[in-house]
C-alpha cells in the first residue's frame, strides 16, 4: 500500500507525547511526573499519587486534604444505581458490573458530557475516584449475597473501601493496618503505566470526545482480559491448578515451553520490561511481609517462589527476556487480605483510574486528532455480486 506501516500490537508506534510517566524498560525504570515509582511506594500514599498523576504535581498539605475531602463527599452512589445490583445476577463477573455502571454513571450526570468544559472534567473525575471503590465493594457484597453498606465518610480511602466490602451490619469492623498499607501501596504500583492497552483504550475512545465515564468504562473492559489486568486471577489459578496436579513446577514448565494448548507461564513477560518490572520487586517484598504479618502461610506462595527460581534459570524464558510482572505476586497478597480471585482485577481497575484519568485529560487539553489507525488489507479483490440462487 505503499502508505501505511504495519506494526502489529502497536510495538513501535508512538501515538502521543505525554508527561505523565516514564518508563525504560531496558533498565527497568518507572516514574510518575519523574518521581521514581520506589519513592512513591515507599513513602507516598495512593491519592497522593493520584493527584500527581492527574494534576502533574505532588499535592501541598492543603491540596492533598481538600482532595481527600472532595473525593469523600462523592463516594455515595444514587439509591437508583444502588439497584442495578438486583438486576445483576449472583455470578455475573465483577469487572461486566464494574465497567457497566461505570457506563451508566453518564445517564445520572448530565453535566459530565462536555470534555471541553473543566467543571464538569473535575466534577467527573472526583465522582469516578469517590465511586469506584464503592462500585467495586458492591460487586462483591452481590456475589455472596450481603446487604450493600453505605460509605463512611470518617473513614480514609482505603479504610471506607475495606468496611464496604468485608463489613457486615451486626459486627463491628475495623481494617487491619497491615492491609490498609499494603492495599495502598498496591494501588499506587497500579497508577499508571504509560500507553498500555486500557490506558489506550481510554484514549482511543476519548479522542472521539466521549464522555470521561464513557472512555473509562471501555478501559475496564480493556483491562478485563487475562493477557492485561486478568492476568492478576489468572496467576492464582495457574497456581492452584499446579498446586492441584501434585506441585509438579517443572511438569508445568515443560507445558509453557512446548506451548502446550497455549499454555503461557501467566504473571510473567512483558511489552516493554526487558530485565525486570520495578513493580515485581517491590511486591515481591510486600507479599513475603504482608503473608508474614498477618501470619498467613500459603502453599500457593511456594509454588509461586519456585516457579520463578525455575524459570529465571530457564533458557527458554531467558533467551526471551521473560520476568516475573506487577501480576506475579500480587494476588497472592490480595488472597492473604480475603480478596476473592475475581475480585483481582476490580483492584487493579481501583489502581490504574488516576492513570486513564490523566490521559484522557491529557489527552483532550492537547487537542489530539481522533484515533484512527490504518490496516493493510488482504482479502479479496473486486468480484460480482451472485444471486442468492445461484450461490
Ligand atoms: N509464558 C511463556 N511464553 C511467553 C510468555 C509467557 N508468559 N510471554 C511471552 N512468551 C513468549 C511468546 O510465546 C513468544 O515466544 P515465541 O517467539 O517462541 O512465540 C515470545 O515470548 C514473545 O511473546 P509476545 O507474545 O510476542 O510478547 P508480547 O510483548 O506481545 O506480550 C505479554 C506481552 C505480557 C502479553 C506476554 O508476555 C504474556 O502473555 N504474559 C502473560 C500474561 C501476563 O502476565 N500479563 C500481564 C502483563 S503486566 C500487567 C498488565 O499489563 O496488565
Amino acid at each position: 500500500t505503499g502508505l501505511v506501516t504495519m506494526d502489529s500490537g502497536y510495538g513501535n508506534t508512538a501515538a502521543y507525547k505525554s508527561a505523565i510517566t516514564y518508563l525504560d524498560g531496558e533498565k527497568g525504570i518507572l516514574r510518575y511526573r519523574g518521581y521514581p515509582i520506589e519513592q512513591l511506594a515507599e513513602r507516598g500514599s495512593f491519592l497522593e499519587s493520584a493527584y500527581l498523576l492527574i494534576h502533574g504535581e505532588l499535592p501541598t498539605a492543603t491540596q492533598l486534604d481538600d482532595f481527600r475531602e472532595e473525593i469523600s463527599r462523592h463516594t455515595l452512589l444514587h439509591e437508583d444505581v444502588k439497584r442495578f445490583f438486583d438486576g445483576f445476577p449472583r455470578d455475573a463477573h465483577p469487572m461486566a458490573m464494574l465497567s457497566s455502571v461505570v457506563s451508566a454513571l453518564s445517564t445520572f450526570y448530565q453535566d459530565s458530557h462536555n470534555p471541553f468544559d473543566e467543571r464538569q472534567v473535575h466534577l467527573s473525575t472526583i465522582r469516578l475516584l469517590a465511586k469506584l471503590p464503592t462500585i467495586a465493594a458492591y460487586a462483591y457484597k452481590k456475589s455472596i449475597g450481603q446487604p450493600l453498606l453505605y460509605p463512611d465518610n470518617s473513614l480514609g480511602f482505603i479504610e471506607n473501601f475495606l468496611m464496604m466490602t468485608f463489613a457486615v451490619p451486626s459486627e463491628r469492623f475495623e481494617a487491619d493496618p497491615v492491609v490498609v498499607d499494603a492495599l495502598d501501596k498496591l494501588l499506587i504500583l497500579h497508577a499508571d503505566h504509560e500507553q498500555n492497552c486500557s490506558t489506550s483504550t481510554v484514549r482511543l475512545v476519548g479522542s472521539s470526545q466521549a464522555n470521561l465515564f464513557a472512555s473509562i468504562s471501555a478501559g475496564i473492559n480493556a483491562l478485563w482480559g487475562p493477557l492485561h489486568g486478568g492476568a492478576n486471577a489468572e496467576v492464582l489459578e495457574m497456581l492452584e491448578r499446579i498446586r492441584n496436579d501434585g506441585g509438579d513446577v517443572d511438569a508445568f514448565l515443560n507445558k509453557v515451553k512446548n506451548k502446550e494448548d497455549g499454555v503461557r507461564l501467566m504473571g510473567f513477560g512483558h511489552r516493554v520490561y526487558k530485565n525486570f518490572d520495578p513493580r515485581a520487586k517491590i511486591i515481591k517484598t510486600a507479599a513475603d511481609d504482608v503473608l508474614g504479618k498477618l501470619g498467613v502461610k500459603d502453599e500457593l506462595l511456594e509454588i509461586a517462589l519456585k516457579l520463578e527460581e525455575r524459570a529465571l534459570a530457564d533458557d527458554y524464558f531467558v533467551e526471551r527476556k521473560l520476568y516475573p510482572n506487577v501480576d506475579f505476586y500480587s494476588g497472592l497478597i490480595y488472597r492473604a487480605m480475603g480478596f476473592p480471585t475475581n475480585a483481582f482485577t476490580v483492584l487493579f481497575a481501583i489502581g490504574r483510574l488516576p492513570g486513564w484519568i490523566a490521559h484522557w485529560r491529557e489527552m483532550i487539553a492537547s487537542g489530539s486528532r481522533i484515533g484512527r489507525p490504518r490496516q493493510v488489507y488482504v482479502g479479496e479483490e473486486q468480484r460480482d455480486y451472485v444471486p442468492l440462487d445461484q450461490r
